[in-house]
C-alpha cells in the first residue's frame, strides 16, 4: 500500500484526487491538508509516502521543498509557480532521495495534443494557442499552454507560439493550438469535460514516483513514452 495524503483536498481537484486514492486498492490516503479544513501540510506528512499536491501557484513551492525536506516524494498538479528552486532540494538528513513529478496536465488527451503539437509545428510555418478556462483559474497563461509552447519551440526551433487565455463561468480546461501554412490551417483541440480525466495520470504519477532515475521530472509524458523515441 503506498501511504498518500493531499494537499489542497478541499479543493476541485484535491476533492477528486481523496476519491481516487480511496478507491486505488493499492494506495491509503492517509491525511487531507487544506486550510479549509483546518489541517497543515506539517501534520500530515509524518504519516506518507507521497503528497499530491493541487493547491496555488503561491503555495506549491513552499510545499515541494517541505515534501522534500521529510523525504516524501512529491506529485505536483499545480501549476503557474517556478519549479528551478527544486532541483537543489534536498532532505534534511542528506541522505536518501525525495522524488519531485510536475505535470501541467495530467490528462492523457492532452499530453497527446502536445506531443501532436510539438511534431506539427516542425512542419508547418506558425502557431497559436488559445487556452480556455473556468474562471476560478489564478494563472494565466495555463502551465499546459506554456509547456505545449515550450514543446513546440523545441521541436521546430523556433520561438515559442503566442497564447491567448480565456476565463469564463462554463468552461472547465480546453485549448487549441492552431497551425497556419500557405492556403491551409490544422487546428488540433482538447477538451476536459471533467476532472476523473486527470485521475489515471494522477495514479500513475503516485505510483512511479518513489523510482524516478532523476528529480524534478516535468511532464507525464515521461512516464508514458520512451523519450527517445520520435514524436
Ligand atoms: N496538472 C493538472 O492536470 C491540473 C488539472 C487541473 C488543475 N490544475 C491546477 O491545480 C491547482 C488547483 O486547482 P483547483 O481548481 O483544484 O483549485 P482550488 O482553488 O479549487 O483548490 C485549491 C485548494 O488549495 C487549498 N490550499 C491553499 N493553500 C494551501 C496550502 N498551503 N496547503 C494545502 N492546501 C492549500 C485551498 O484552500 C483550496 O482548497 C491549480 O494550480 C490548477 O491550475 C492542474
Amino acid at each position: 500500500m503506498i501511504r498518500v495524503a493531499v494537499a489542497g483536498a478541499a479543493g476541485r481537484m484535491g476533492e477528486t484526487v481523496c476519491a481516487a486514492v480511496d478507491g486505488a486498492e493499492d494506495m491509503e490516503l492517509v491525511g487531507r491538508a487544506d486550510p479549509l479544513l483546518g489541517t497543515t501540510l506539517q501534520e500530515v506528512l509524518p504519516g506518507a509516502e507521497v503528497v499530491v499536491d493541487f493547491t496555488r501557484p503561491d503555495t506549491a513551492l513552499g510545499n515541494a521543498l517541505a515534501c522534500v525536506r521529510a523525504r516524501v516524494h512529491v506529485v505536483i498538479g499545480t501549476t503557474g509557480f517556478d519549479p528551478a528552486p527544486l532541483r537543489q532540494a534536498r532532505p534534511a538528513d542528506g541522505h536518501a532521495r525525495a522524488n519531485v513529478l510536475i505535470a501541467p496536465n495530467f490528462a492523457i488527451g492532452a499530453v497527446l495534443m502536445m506531443r501532436f503539437a510539438a511534431e506539427a509545428a516542425r512542419h508547418m510555418q506558425k502557431a497559436e494557442i488559445v487556452e480556455l478556462h473556468h474562471d476560478g483559474k489564478l494563472d494565466a497563461p495555463s502551465g499546459t499552454a506554456a509547456r505545449t509552447a515550450e514543446l513546440m519551440a523545441e521541436a521546430a526551433g523556433g520561438p515559442p507560439p503566442p497564447i491567448h487565455s480565456v476565463r469564463l463561468p462554463g468552461l472547465v480546461a480546453h485549448q487549441e493550438v492552431i497551425l497556419g501554412d500557405v492556403g491551409q490551417t490544422l487546428t488540433i483541440r482538447h477538451d476536459t469535460i471533467s476532472r476523473e480525466s486527470f485521475m489515471p495520470g494522477v495514479l500513475l504519477a503516485v505510483r512511479r514516483v518513489g523510482t524516478l532515475q532523476q528529480s524534478p521530472v516535468v511532464g507525464l509524458e515521461n512516464l508514458l513514452f520512451d523519450p527517445t523515441a520520435d514524436a
